[in-house]
């Protein structure tokens, strides 16, 4: 077993570690001879696709989330309404949608009962249907009109971690391709956007060899009741994740909540010694919203908060503010997401093992949830 493990202690410290090479190998032959994206399996032809006026992610757990990074980019590149929701509410719901929708399903395993479910329902209405999944031959691609495999490899420790960073760059690769097809500003940018994401596995490895810190603070807290995660952007998603894994891993009450939603509710929750790790968008973000978010770390900390902060390479406004700094190297904000989400799995990983938990098999949870 431990051979397996490939020296490490667990699935998922291996699977962390291996996140360089679940994008890398995600993006791989994603060209053809003319330099234009494709994707792995398609019965829709490029007319289908340049009708679509509407898209809609569907998916469960950490999938869901790489689905609402998905959406920031997907929006921002085509211009085509993106709606997130999780399958099983999507299912039961009544939605709006007919053969210009396209109903792209995440999934790891490809076989998440509610997932098919939503995926089936959708088909039915006469949507097209898209799957991102990383699991070759399983059912919700089968069942799909056009496929976009992961290739993070197999996932074994029950909470995602790979999976979840070659779902968000699938993402991308899907809203690049439809920017291409349909033409648009975005279209030229395709091929530079491409090239940024090429690095982005050699910044997640120098990002690995930082965790030093990371994984002392999650020591220290071992007794820690409940952490809350602000995010902002494509940051808010991540938050949400880091507040996921903490309660599957570590059984810790957690919540990710918008950053701009702090003033209208969750500040109540703030006293002395809180933790509070701060997803800090890019200075890069538009509409000045780092400034924003440096904000709302002021204001948390002056109310007692004990705040966490993961911020970029070189952004140094966040350092009054901040009891803990953590670093990632610098991206454009919508990629960052492949960077900030890895502090918060190491932290999740290492409190889970600071408490003597079984981190690759949390209570209650399974790795694919086959019953609805
Ligand atoms: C289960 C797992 C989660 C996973 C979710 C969706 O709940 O415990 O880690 O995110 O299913 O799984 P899928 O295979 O559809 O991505």
């Amino acid at each position: 077993a431990a051979a397996e493990k490939g020296g490490y202690a667990t699935f998922m410290e291996k699977e962390i570690n291996e996140q360089p090479h679940a994008v890398g190998d995600t993006l791989l032959g994603r060209t053809d001879d003319e330099g234009r994206l494709v994707l792995d399996q398609t019965e829709l032809s490029e007319d289908d696709l340049r009708s679509i006026d509407k898209i809609v992610i569907i998916a469960c757990g950490t999938a869901a989330y790489a689905g609402m990074v998905a959406k920031y980019a997907i929006e921002h590149w085509t211009r085509i309404p993106v709606e997130v929701e999780l399958a099983h509410e999507f299912r039961y719901r009544d939605p709006v949608i007919d053969e210009q929708t396209l109903v792209v399903s995440i999934s790891q395993s490809g076989e998440t009962m509610d997932t098919l479910m939503a995926v089936r329902h959708a088909r039915e209405l006469g949507a097209r249907t898209l799957s991102i999944c990383n699991t070759h031959g399983s059912t919700i691609p089968r069942e799909s009109d056009a496929v976009l495999y992961t290739h993070a490899g197999p996932e074994i420790a029950v909470a995602s971690t790979k999976a979840f960073l070659a779902q968000i760059t699938a993402s991308y690769v899907l809203g690049l391709y439809l920017a291409q097809l349909r033409g648009g500003t975005y279209a030229d940018e395709a091929q530079s956007v491409m090239k940024e994401l090429q690095g982005m596995p050699a910044k997640i490895e120098e990002l690995l060899g930082r965790m030093g810190r990371v994984k002392e603070i999650a020591r220290f807290m071992a007794d820690t009741r409940s952490v809350l995660f602000l995010g902002r952007h494509v940051g808010y998603p991540v938050a949400m994740e880091g507040a996921l894994k903490l309660k599957e891993l570590a059984y810790i009450h957690a919540e990710g909540f918008a950053a701009g939603e702090l003033k209208h509710g969750p500040i109540a929750l703030i006293d002395a010694g809180q933790p509070v790790f701060i997803v800090v968008p890019s200075p890069d973000t538009a509409h000045g919203l780092h400034g924003k978010v440096v904000s709302n770390i002021q204001e948390i900390r002056a109310r007692g908060a004990r705040t966490i902060v993961i911020a970029e390479d070189g952004d140094e406004e966040v350092v009054p503010f901040a009891d803990e700094v953590i670093r990632i190297p610098q991206s454009s904000p919508l990629l960052a997401p492949l960077l900030s989400v890895v502090p918060l799995q190491v932290f999740a990983l290492h409190l889970s093992t600071a408490k003597g938990l079984d981190v690759d098999q949390p209570r209650n949870l399974a790795k694919s949830v086959t019953v609805e």
